[in-house]
């Protein structure tokens, strides 16, 4: 392994670590952790393992009301982002039905359906388009983020205002060409633990990885 490689993959197991710590210590996920230990050992009594591989290549299976994700921003200009929902790769550069700019997916949370996925150009494009996109996103609407190429030069206050209500703490301080990973919902009180954010000096890819049910 490069050094570099070395560090990009500490950079990531952290990130795993971090964010495993946030979600094991909400009572709900206990709770559901207790049920699914449960439910397994019913499971095996009457055979046909319901659980099974762990999702998005995720280190592990989601406990049962949990959503797998991860999330990969671009590389510079070149190397495309990947989201990834529920075992699903939903945009990639191999389904090529990713852009420059910000790549979101909607996904209704009660039942996980992919309702939408777009990108904006956030360099040449109309912010308008953006906008009028992110306005109509109602609560109970998981919205998932990846940054490729630039994200920032037409992304007007307006937008991260709206960002910021679904639960982002650092989409006001995106600029020109930093990386940027997110997973929100409107609606939501707190700010979500699913965000990471890189400067754009760095110019390396962001993975992030979980499964949690985002809700009102
Ligand atoms: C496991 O499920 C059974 C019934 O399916 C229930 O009686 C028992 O209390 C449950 N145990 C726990 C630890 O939830
Ligand atoms: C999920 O819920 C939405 C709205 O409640 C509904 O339109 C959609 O058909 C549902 N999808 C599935 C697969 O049940």
């Amino acid at each position: 392994m490069r050094p570099r490689d070395f560090l990009y993959v500490t950079t990531l197991l952290v990130v795993i670590l971090v964010i495993w710590g946030i979600s094991t210590r909400s009572p709900s996920m206990k709770k559901s952790s207790r049920n699914i230990q449960n439910f397994s050992g019913a499971e095996k009594a009457t055979a046909v393992p319901k659980i099974s591989q762990p999702k998005c290549n995720l280190p592990k299976t989601c406990p049962l009301d949990h959503y797998a994700f991860s999330l990969k921003s671009g590389a510079t200009n070149n190397v495309g982002p990947r989201i990834c929902f529920d075992g699903k790769i939903i945009m990639s550069g191999v389904r090529n039905n990713i852009g420059k700019g910000l790549n979101i997916v909607l996904v209704n949370a009660e039942n996980g359906t992919v309702e939408d996925f777009r990108h904006f150009d956030m360099y040449y494009g109309n912010p308008d388009d953006t906008l009028a996109f992110l306005k109509k996103i109602k609560p109970g609407t998981i919205v998932l983020v990846a940054s490729f190429d630039d994200a920032a030069t037409k992304m007007v206050d307006e937008i991260r205002d709206l960002f910021v209500g679904f639960g982002s703490s650092k989409v006001k301080d995106i600029k020109f060409r930093d990386t940027w990973v997110f997973a929100g919902a409107p609606g939501t009180k707190i700010k979500s633990p699913f965000e990471k954010s890189w400067l754009s000096v760095m110019r390396r890819p962001i993975y992030m990885e979980n499964g949690h049910r985002l809700l009102k």
